[in-house]
């Protein structure tokens, strides 16, 4: 219990830290709370051999609910462009694939990666799109959209409550979308399919 506490406490000052650096790109103060963690997790691929890729993955708050809803770290694919944060990541989840990288390059890195990735069953994505200008959200989309198998599903979460339809998603299906209150900020869960 005090380990689990100071590890929070330890991700939670290290992000901060790098939102004070960065914010535009780190997007949030704070580590993600394990109930927005939780309803991000519960849309992993029903196939345990499909990869997930999860983009900004930041100190691993999503990511361990990914695991501890039954995903393999070795199933798991991370991009994060922060080295410090990657770092700390590789330190958590020692046998997932953890990425130093660019969310928007996602197509080469996996191509690139040692055991190249050609598709992956959900790519679940915590990136800040909407500091990002629409023309990049869209590229991004249309990425996530190639990589993803047939009827793979872009889980996204947003700060923003509204409950319009992401416009980068116009070409996927909508499959649920609601909001958790339990987080700083509360968030918006919108989960895609391909
Ligand atoms: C809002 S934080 C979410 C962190 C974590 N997933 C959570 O929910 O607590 C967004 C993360 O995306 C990362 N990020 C921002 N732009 C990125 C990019 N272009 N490629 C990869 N990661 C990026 C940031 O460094 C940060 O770790």
């Amino acid at each position: 219990m005090a380990k689990k506490l100071i590890a929070a406490l330890t991700d939670s000052s290290l992000f901060l830290r790098e939102w004070l650096v960065n914010p535009q790109r780190t997007g949030a103060v704070t580590p993600s709370s394990p109930k927005l963690a939780a309803a991000m997790a519960r849309w992993l691929p029903s196939d345990p051999e499909s990869y997930v890729l999860e983009l900004g993955p930041g100190t691993g708050a999503v990511t361990q609910a990914l695991i501890e809803h039954g995903l393999r770290e070795e199933r798991l694919v991370a991009i994060e462009n922060n080295p410090k944060l990657a770092r700390r990541l590789r330190q958590r989840f020692p046998r997932a694939h953890i990425i130093t990288g660019d969310a928007w390059h996602l197509d080469v890195l996996l191509r690139q990666h040692d055991e190249p990735i050609e598709s992956v069953g959900a790519v679940i994505s915590s990136l800040p799109l909407l500091n990002f200008p629409a023309a990049e959200a869209d590229t991004l989309a249309e990425k996530i959209r190639a990589i993803l198998e047939h009827g793979g599903k872009w889980v996204q979460y947003s700060y923003h409550l509204g409950n319009g339809h992401h416009k980068s998603a116009t070409r996927f299906h909508r499959l649920a979308s609601k909001i958790v209150w339990l987080n700083l900020p509360p968030a918006r869960v919108n989960v895609y399919q391909k």
